[in-house]
């Protein structure tokens, strides 16, 4: 498709790469944000989303000559683009009251849905950068079809949030959120872990719903299916990227898995806990939706870590636990200026995390073929 014909199109959902996504009918309007809405996703705090820098040219350097075949097939497979035109409304769409929901569950679901809409635009603008800076056609040609179906993700989100008045302004993110700089293999560590979790979270959820409809209080669940095959293919690339070069899963660095997977998951607890309305109206207890989210993600990642975490440690659920009172204290502290409280909190915090990270891990002898399909 050339420019001239994709001046015309509506919706991201339609795009066929990032820049005509980007400049879609839908993210246009997204430029008329909610202050609000637009400050959270500025945020940069340990548990908000980030924007991440790296070193291009390193990555840029990449040859995936020992991975191949499966690249090749993975590439054709993104290539064929099975959800274009996917993440848009219709039919299925179901009208939602937001005047009537209930204020907290508004509260708790809207700042969820800018949280994910936030993650998923900071991938777009990391996979953008690296297609943008890169001279490797092989990478450059993955980071393009990433960056395109994230674009797509947070168009989609703008969307939903559109319709209770909100919208984040992911133009002025661009702009002057603050990028974080993490070298390649961090990069890889760290994205690699949030598409898998993406995957795990959001087909948990559908599974959920699906068994038992009545908890769906918004029609985006509905899309959570096709969406996590998306971050699952993402999640698969960065595991390619990270099997051509085996120092990266070997020697110190597995010390650095253990750290990302302890960090990711320890978030992840924190933060579903803060949504506990949220929760209940989708029928789902965090604990278990915890539990259920780190077992799929670990036997996923078996497909490159050296080392799984033994989250069936009785230390484990025990200081994730100490790990989300030390926030809530944290919070409130930070809130009423209580300097004394604050020190506490956040030494209570360390020693938990300190705890979760001195739980003896899991050896896993990596497979040859790194290849999965999403299976749950
Ligand atoms: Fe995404
Ligand atoms: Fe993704």
């Amino acid at each position: 498709m050339n420019r001239v014909e994709d001046a015309t199109i509506e919706h991201s959902a339609d795009a066929s790469n990032v820049e005509d996504a980007l400049d879609a009918g839908n993210y246009r309007q997204a430029v008329l944000d909610t202050e609000s809405a637009t400050a959270v996703a500025m945020q940069n705090t340990l548990l908000t989303p980030r924007f991440y820098t790296t070193d291009y040219d390193k990555l840029d350097a990449i040859d995936v000559t020992p991975v191949r075949e499966e690249w090749d097939r993975l590439i054709a497979r993104m290539q064929s683009d099975p959800n274009k035109g996917h993440f848009k409304k219709n039919s299925g769409w179901d009208k939602t009251d937001w005047d009537a929901m209930d204020p907290e569950l508004r509260a708790e679901f809207t700042d969820f849905l800018i949280s994910s809409c936030t993650a998923e635009f900071s991938g777009c603008v990391l996979y953008k950068e690296m297609k943008r800076r890169g001279k490797n056609k092989d990478i450059v040609e993955l980071f393009q079809l990433m960056a395109r179906d994230e674009a797509r993700h947070a168009g989609f989100i703008n969307d939903a949030l559109r319709e209770a008045g909100i919208a984040v302004n992911l133009g002025f993110l661009t702009e002057k959120k603050k990028y974080t700089y993490f070298q390649p293999k961090f990069i890889f560590y760290a994205t690699y872990l949030s598409e898998k979790i993406g995957y795990a979270r959001y087909i948990t959820i559908f599974r959920h719903l699906q068994k038992n409809p009545e908890y769906r209080f918004h029609p985006i669940f509905k899309w959570f299916e096709e969406w996590c095959n998306d971050e699952f293919g993402h999640g698969e690339a960065f595991a390619l990227l990270m099997k051509t070069d085996p120092k990266v899963t070997s020697g110190l660095n597995v010390f650095w898995i253990k750290f990302f997977l302890t960090a990711v998951y320890a978030t992840m607890y924190v933060r579903d806990h803060q949504r506990p309305v949220f929760h209940k109206a989708l029928g789902i207890d965090p604990d278990w939706f915890g539990h259920s989210v780190f077992t799929k993600t670990s036997e996923i990642s078996r497909q490159v870590f050296p080392l799984t975490l033994d989250i069936e440690h009785p230390r484990w659920l025990k200081s994730l636990q100490a790990l989300h009172r030390a926030n809530v204290d944290l919070a409130e502290a930070k809130k009423n200026g209580a300097l004394f409280k604050r020190i506490g909190a956040s030494a209570r915090a360390a020693l938990a995390f300190a705890s979760l990270l001195t739980i003896p891990s899991i050896k896993n002898e990596v497979p040859a073929k790194t290849r999965l399909e999403p299976a749950y």
